[in-house]
């Protein structure tokens, strides 16, 4: 039975949302396992464009459960907000939505933490964060002591458990520089504020990890959503320019609960270009006309905090790094129609870094700083491919651009995104 998981392999938006609204037809079960209110994931239904955070992408398809799991940050207030807009535009959102009771929850401090360190840190380059509290929580997490899960939240001692962090977060905040007047925690406010969403929760909130090993073992179709991309991986990525969870492969057991062993397909995700939002090295950015360019046809500005994209050539050297890393079967190339104008494209083939060439993706942030890409130069095809639904329609030098992509990164290309529509999808022969 086919468990398969949808990764980013770039720094993220490389249109997953769209993917899995697509391949959400031969699963029963979507699962968001990492990340939070960061991720801004876009479907478009018939028209209709929706922007999901939490919510898996999968919701647009009533028979099919969605699945929050245990390794999201949850932000209970934007989870509601979009729970409201779904059903508000006549999306169903009832017993499909499943959500575990250890996810993290975020609370009004960790806004306060990730403002306050952004400013602290703000004489070097700062991470850029989307502001969401994504940090704070998984390092409260990680720190144990003054972290609150889900399921926290229905016990009888939450109110106190509330006002016991808020005297600690109060010292903590006024450590990282906030006056006193910035300090506007309310212990008791805050209790019976997120009380309220609990209540509202409460329907949904289940042990997803228990129901996901069952859905595996009775060989149940799992689609596993991957959240931002592989090169913002805690580990494995770009750091410190990162995301605070495993956001490549490595994120779906630790995130969910099932085993790695279970996934039989993995299916990477790339935009035919890069793109990168907020801080951190970009070997092939293109910080000039044709950047320019592929942010106004792309619509490259975030979803979630509509700061524009920084966007360059596709990095080969990145992109197969991650594909190694996430266990990629076959590639999904999204956004082929931003590069319909250009007379020619670059790849990036290689580095040059002290003076020779590697292919190896630099583990230090400052080596991947200092690096100069080596392009391989690509006739463009100059022609719109946003109305063509099968391969063989393809100009022949956009099919030339791919099979180079799948040659340097020794995998098949499975499906050809021509636009944000569903119907606007090429599935290559295989
Ligand atoms: P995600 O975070 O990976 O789900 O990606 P985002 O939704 O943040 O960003 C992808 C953007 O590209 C969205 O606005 C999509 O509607 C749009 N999109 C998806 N596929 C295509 C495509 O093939 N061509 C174009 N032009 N836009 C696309
Ligand atoms: P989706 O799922 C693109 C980036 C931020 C910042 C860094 C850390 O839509 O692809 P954080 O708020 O997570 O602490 O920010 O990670 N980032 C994303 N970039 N797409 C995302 O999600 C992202 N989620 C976080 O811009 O550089
Ligand atoms: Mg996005």
């Amino acid at each position: 039975m086919p468990v398969t998981s949808v990764i980013g392999l770039q720094w993220g938006d490389e249109a997953k949302g769209k993917i899995v609204d697509l391949l959400t037809g031969q699963h029963e079960i979507v699962v968001r396992y990492q990340g939070g209110s960061n991720a801004g994931h876009t479907v478009v239904v018939g028209g209709e464009s929706f922007k999901l955070s939490l919510i898996p992408s999968g919701i647009f398809r009533p028979s099919v459960q969605c699945v929050i799991a245990g390794g999201v940050v949850l932000n209970p207030k934007s989870l509601l907000a979009e729970i409201d807009d779904l059903t508000g535009r006549g999306v169903q959102v009832a017993e499909n939505l499943m959500i575990s009771d250890r996810a993290h929850v975020v609370l009004p401090w960790h806004f306060d933490e990730d403002r306050l360190l952004d400013r602290l840190c703000g004489a070097g380059e700062a991470i850029g964060t989307t502001m969401r509290g994504i940090g704070p929580c998984y390092r409260d997490k990680v720190g144990r002591s003054l972290a609150v899960r889900l399921g926290d939240m229905y016990r009888d001692d939450f109110p106190q458990r509330i006002e016991q962090i808020v005297e600690a977060k109060k010292k903590i905040l006024a450590g990282l520089g906030a006056t006193p007047d910035e300090i506007t925690l309310d212990g008791t406010k805050i209790a019976e504020e997120y009380g309220g969403y609990a209540a509202r929760l409460a329907p949904h909130v289940a042990d997803t990890t228990a129901y996901l090993l069952d859905a595996v073992e009775a060989g149940k179709k799992i689609l596993f959503e991957g959240a931002q991309g592989a090169l913002l991986d805690i580990d494995h990525g770009t750091f410190p320019f990162v995301t605070s969870s495993n956001s490549s492969g490595v994120g779906v057991p630790s995130g969910s609960g099932v085993p790695g062993r279970h996934v039989t397909r993995v299916v990477g995700i790339l935009k035919a270009y890069t793109t990168r939002v907020g801080g951190g090295p970009f070997p092939t950015e293109q910080d000039n006309a044709t950047g320019q360019h592929i942010r106004d046809r792309g619509n490259e500005y975030g979803t979630v905090t509509r700061r524009p994209r920084r966007c360059g050539w596709f990095d080969a050297v990145a992109a197969r790094y991650t594909t190694r890393l996430s266990g990629v079967d076959e590639l999904a190339v999204m956004l082929l129609d931003v590069l319909d104008e250009l007379p020619e494209l670059k790849i990036c083939t290689a580095y040059e870094l002290n003076g020779k060439q590697i292919t190896d993706f630099p583990s230090h942030v400052e080596d991947l700083r200092r690096v100069q890409p080596v392009y391989e130069t690509l006739p463009g095809w100059q022609q719109d491919t946003t109305s063509l639904r099968r391969a063989g329609d393809l100009p022949e030098n956009a099919t030339k651009y791919l099979a180079r992509l799948s040659q340097l990164l020794d995998r098949p290309i499975g499906i050809v995104s021509v636009g944000p529509d569903r119907e606007q999808t090429i599935l290559m022969e295989k």
